[in-house]
C-alpha cells in the first residue's frame, strides 16, 4: 500500500526536503526524481507494530515516497527502485515472528546491496537479553542480505497485561505504553536525513 506523499511545499522552513532535480526528459524539461524512495516492511499479531509502522510511514511521508507492507501480504521483498528499507516485527519467543523470518530469509544473499536499512521490533520493557529482541534478528537477515544498516536497532515498547488472580496472561491484551507511537515518529523523521548522510 502507498502512503500518501503530498508534494513538499518548499517554502516551510521547518522540514527536511529530499526530492531533487536530477534529470532532463526528451524536450529537455527538468524530471523530478527522489533522492531516496522508502519501504516500510513489518509483521504484526496484535496491532501493535501495524500502528508503529503506519507512524513511522505517515512521518517519512511528507518527505519522501514511503511504501507500507505486512509480511504474509506480501511473501517476497520487492525492492527495485527502493533505497532506505525500515523493516519491523513483535519480538516472540526472543526471536521474529515467522512470517517475517519467511520474508526476509527468501531473497538471495547480497540482494539488498546498496540499500540502507533500519530495524525495530515490539516488546517488553526490559534487558534485551532477557525479553529477546526481534529487531537484533532482522538487523541479522538484513545485513545478510547486503543492506547497510545505518542506525542501532531500535525497541518500542508493550506493556504487559496483568491477568486476574488465577488466569493466564494474555498477549492480545498488550498495549504499547504511552508516549511510543509519538517517539516513532519523530525517530522515523530523523532517519531520512540520516540515510543520506550516510
Ligand atoms: C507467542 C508470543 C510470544 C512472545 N514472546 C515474547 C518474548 O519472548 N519477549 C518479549 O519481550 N515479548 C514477547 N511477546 C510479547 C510481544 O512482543 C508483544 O505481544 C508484541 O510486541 C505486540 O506486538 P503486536 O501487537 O504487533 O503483535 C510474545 C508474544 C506472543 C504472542
Amino acid at each position: 500500500m502507498e502512503v500518501a506523499f503530498n508534494e513538499p511545499d518548499f517554502l516551510h522552513p521547518t522540514a527536511i526536503y529530499l526530492p531533487i532535480w536530477k534529470s532532463w526528459d526528451d524536450a529537455g524539461r527538468p524530471c523530478k526524481e527522489y533522492l531516496m524512495n522508502a519501504l516500510v516492511l513489518f509483521d504484526s499479531e496484535y496491532g501493535n507494530t501495524e500502528q508503529l509502522a503506519r507512524t513511522m510511514a505517515e512521518a517519512l511521508s511528507p518527505t519522501i515516497p514511503v511504501r507500507l507492507e505486512r509480511a504474509g501480504e506480501v511473501n517476497k521483498l520487492e525492492t527495485q527502485g527502493v533505497n532506505l528499507i525500515i523493516v519491523g516485527g513483535p519480538t516472540q519467543r526472543h526471536k521474529l515472528s515467522a512470517r517475517l523470518k519467511s520474508v526476509l530469509e527468501a531473497p538471495p544473499r547480497g540482494s539488498l546491496k546498496g540499500v540502507k536499512a533500519v530495524a525495530f521490533d515490539t516488546r517488553y520493557r526490559m534487558a534485551a537479553w532477557l525479553s529477546g529482541s526481534a529487531a537484533k534478528r532482522i538487523a541479522r537477515h538484513l545485513r545478510k542480505l547486503g543492506a547497510k544498516l545505518i542506525v542501532p536497532a531500535e525497541s518500542f515498547f508493550v506493556q504487559r497485561d496483568l491477568p486476574p488472580e488465577g488466569q493466564k496472561r494474555r498477549h492480545e491484551l498488550e498495549r504499547l505504553e504511552p508516549g511510543e507511537l509519538e517517539r516513532a515518529a519523530r525517530w522515523a523523521f530523523g532517519l531520512a536525513s540520516v540515510a543520506v548522510e550516510n
